[in-house]
């Protein structure tokens, strides 16, 4: 009778989620509730697991437990039941985060967050072995088996075990800590799994006051390159740098760096050994309001693969190879012609679950080019969610120039001031504002008086004789890649966000990449050298696809592909 229950109560979730325009459908995570951090992945007898941290009776965080779904592919998903719930004196007050260890003799075992009073590190071993879905795990007697923080450190403030690994002859661990006041990578080590004894931090800064979810691993290149994760400030950073394993400690060769660009916290990675690469999930959370009121929140992303672009020295993360498995029969595209200004609807490609890849063309010696792919774009075009790249050639103000649109806010000439002063006040008003991006001053001689108009977009470019224009030169480099929200639709947050995306020298192509999954869009440029996820809630009926050139030439999308998306569930 309860298994008859728990199987309707299953069937009723998925058949209430495959109405919900918002809830993906071919992204892993559960079928209802609360999600929030990926945990423990790993490759075990023929299959990749993916633990989360999941409240299983409620759409809000809260009772942690780890959910668990299983793949053979990475692209085809089972749901299983719990795998751990806070049923011990130690974890009554949540099994927070953690990581699997495969140990030598081929055992795995789950270290987490066990939450009490504080928070310890404690193990969890499988009650077989020989279950090839691992269902069932045991929490030993001698747990926990980390009781108190690092010197420095808070008991409520340390937490989200990595995975361990060998080193100088016995095993390394690092939980997420707050050491003195600043985030840190505690760094743990033992003989047994058993008994961890407290080394140092194997890296910190001053910039965050905690690490959540911090990680340590070599990208596998010809330099033996490190990098170590942590989320804070509600981002996902890494540092590169090489390991020097006579200290224990990062010898950091850079700064802090994103993954993701948009919406994404709390990453885990594992490795996996079939294909030898490494491999990254994190956790997209709601960018509305009405997460509860539907019955689920959280979505975790495609898996990536990360490898090291050692030129750039940034982490390229692509979706990993298998997910074209779920593409259904595509339509494909090539040498189409964008006019300047041109937005061009594709005829006949539609949907809400669409893997989309297109190539342009790049003309570095273009004065600027902005333009990409428009996606959940309704009918009439008034709601839709670009995807764009935009490259600014250009430095200081541009005469006879006017950036229409994007504005949030004006003020008037100051008077008494010489027009030259006032185009530098305007430009230094928008250097000095962190929401803008662009500005433009309005000459007098124009009918309305003349102003200075902030931008919190770059609109494209048009002549205009009584106009001068700048766009900011921020610390983003002079090609960028940009999700723009500002008509997107819905609720939902309607932030545009940029991200640096380096060209190298001679490129000629630029591609653009993007999942689109109901209410997720996972978007990445050049091999994912710029990522930026973003949460969208328009209308279903909004499900379009366009090219879209808001620069001021021709542009040539040399290919595109569209493939709708089978749902990952079997
Ligand atoms: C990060 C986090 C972790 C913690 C978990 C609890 O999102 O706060 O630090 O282990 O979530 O659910």
């Amino acid at each position: 009778m309860i298994l008859f229950v728990a199987f309707v109560g299953l069937l009723v979730a998925a058949i209430v989620n495959s109405d919900d325009p918002f809830h993906p459908q071919f992204h892993p995570g559960p079928a209802t509730h609360w999600m929030n951090d990926p945990n423990g992945p790993m490759y075990y007898q023929g299959n990749y697991h993916l633990f989360f941290q999941y409240n299983p009776t409620g759409p809000n965080w809260g009772d942690m437990s780890w959910g668990h779904i299983i793949s053979k592919d990475l692209a085809h998903w089972h749901h299983l039941p719990v795998a751990l719930s806070p049923d011990m004196a130690y974890d009554k007050r949540g099994v927070f985060t953690g990581s699997t260890t495969i140990l030598d003799d081929g055992t795995p075992v789950i270290v987490y967050t066990c939450v009490n009073s504080g928070q310890q590190q404690c193990v969890a071993y499988p009650a077989n072995k020989s279950d090839p879905f691992l269902t069932n795990w045991t929490k030993p007697d001698y747990n926990p088996v980390i009781k108190d923080p690092p010197p420095g450190g808070v008991a409520g403030s340390f937490r989200d075990d990595t995975t361990a690994w060998k080193s100088g002859g016995s095993w390394k661990l690092v939980v997420g800590a707050s050491i003195n006041g600043h985030g840190a990578a505690s760094l743990w080590d033992s003989k047994d799994f058993k008994t961890w004894t407290y080394v140092h931090p194997l890296y910190t800064t001053t910039q965050y006051g905690m690490w959540e979810c911090p990680d340590f691993y070599p990208l596998h290149d010809s330099k033996n390159t490190y990098a170590l994760k942590y989320s804070a400030g509600g981002r996902d950073w890494y540092t590169l740098g090489s390991y020097d394993e006579s200290k224990q400690v990062l010898v950091p060769s850079g700064n802090a760096t994103l993954f993701d660009y948009g919406h994404v916290y709390a990453s885990k990675r594992f490795y996996d050994p079939v294909k030898k690469r490494q491999i990254f999930y994190g956790w997209v959370s709601e960018e509305d309001k009405g997460g509860s009121q539907r019955g689920w929140q959280g979505i975790q992303t495609l898996p990536r693969s990360l490898t090291l672009d050692s030129d750039l020295a940034i982490v390229l993360s692509t979706p990993v190879d298998e997910l074209a498995s779920l593409r259904k029969t595509g339509t494909s595209m090539k040498n189409v012609q964008l006019a300047a200004g041109q937005t061009m609807p594709l005829k006949g490609v539609s949907g809400l679950q669409l893997e989309i890849e297109a190539n342009f063309t790049f003309d570095k010696a273009a004065a600027s080019q902005r333009f990409g792919i428009s996606v959940r774009m309704s009918l009439d075009g008034s709601m839709r969610t670009d995807i764009l790249f935009v490259h600014q050639n250009m430095t200081g103000p541009m005469n006879n120039t006017d950036l229409p649109g994007d504005e949030y806010r004006q003020f008037p000439y100051k008077v008494g001031n010489t027009e030259e002063a006032n185009i530098a006040l305007c430009k230094e008003t928008c250097d000095n504002e962190t929401k803008c991006v662009a500005w433009t001053y309005v000459r007098k001689g124009d009918p309305v008086v003349p102003r200075c108009s902030l931008k919190n977009g770059i609109p494209h470019l048009n002549p205009n004789k009584f106009c001068v224009s700048g766009i900011k030169r921020t610390n983003m480099s002079e090609t960028t890649f940009m999700v723009d929200r500002s008509k997107t639709g819905g609720d939902g947050n309607q932030g545009s966000v940029q991200a640096p995306l380096p060209m190298k020298s001679g490129e000629e192509t630029v591609t653009i990449r993007a999942f689109v999954d109901h209410s997720i869009i996972e978007s990445y440029a050049q091999g994912g050298r710029a990522v930026i996820t973003s949460r969208v809630y328009p209308d279903a009926s909004a499900d379009g696809v366009a090219l879209v050139n808001y620069g001021s030439q021709p542009i040539n999308a040399a290919s595109v592909q569209v493939w709708p998306m089978n749902n990952c569930w079997v």
